[in-house]
């Protein structure tokens, strides 16, 4: 299956103005020099959105948010619709995010209204799920990964819309990873519950990012594996220079 890779950096809660646009110029400076074979996203925090979008004029490189509310307007203080976000320009969203779902107790039920909503005014949506060490070292992996994805993607899930990725909470910012062997277990793993929540087809169609530490140096074993489509980056990504090696080195 011919999966398009898919390079997407989740800058979390950083960056000022000026490094903002400052990171996005150089990003598209160096995209613009590949050959395309890959999609590239950027994922600003909700206050750089505007700004990077601008330093992005020209290039191919999507932008993507990081969390948006499930109502399209109203009172919600503090939140982000997903049409605010598409009046924005943006193209993805990521949601299901680990730390929200620590920080703000989020759970797949609520993911899913936020995916469907994304979907409903035509943002398309990375979809996280990983699980902790705990539940890991109980052995749960793949029962946690599956129940999320069962539980965290609405009807109307499809390869066009959703991305699914795979983000160990144990290996986020910490330097540690799973196995190359282990990363390809749980995208299998996950593909296999795709295919009976949304047909064999869709599924072997839907992109699996991995993300957790992903660095230069782990790129290339990490992301040329046959289930893993690309993958979610957070800390390398606010390096330009180790955002685009990371991309080199899984071929993109
Ligand atoms: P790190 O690449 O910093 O481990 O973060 C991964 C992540 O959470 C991306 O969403």
């Amino acid at each position: 299956m011919n999966r398009k890779m898919m390079i997407a950096g989740n800058w979390k809660m950083n960056g000022l103005s000026a490094e903002g646009i400052g990171l996005a110029k150089e990003i598209a400076a160096k995209v613009k020099q590949k050959k395309r074979t890959c999609e590239f996203v950027v994922c600003p925090p909700f206050t750089l959105l505007n700004l990077v979008k601008k330093a992005l004029r020209g290039s191919k490189i999507a932008l993507g948010a990081q969390d948006c509310h499930f109502a399209e307007k109203g009172a919600h203080t503090g939140d982000i619709s997903p049409v605010m976000l598409r009046d924005l320009g943006c193209e993805y969203v990521i949601l299901g995010h680990s730390e929200r779902r620590a920080d703000h107790k989020e759970s797949s039920a609520l993911v899913a209204k936020k995916v469907e909503a994304a979907h409903n005014c035509w943002l398309k949506t990375i979809v996280c799920v990983g699980e902790t060490l705990e539940q890991r070292e109980s052995g749960k992996t793949i029962e946690v990964c599956s129940r999320q994805v069962r539980e965290s993607l609405p009807e109307g899930s499809r390869a066009a819309n959703v991305v699914v990725a795979y983000e160990p909470v144990w290996a986020i910012g910490t330097g540690k990873t799973p196995t190359p062997q282990e990363v390809e277990d749980v995208h299998a793993a996950i593909r296999q519950v795709l295919a009976k929540k949304i047909g064999k087809s869709e599924a072997a169609k839907m992109r699996i990012l991995y993300g957790g530490s992903v660095k230069p140096a782990n790129a290339k074993e990490m992301l040329t594996l046959e289930d893993v489509d690309g993958a979610l980056i957070g800390g390398a990504s606010l390096k330009a220079d180790d955002f685009i090696a990371i991309s080199d080195n899984a071929g993109c």
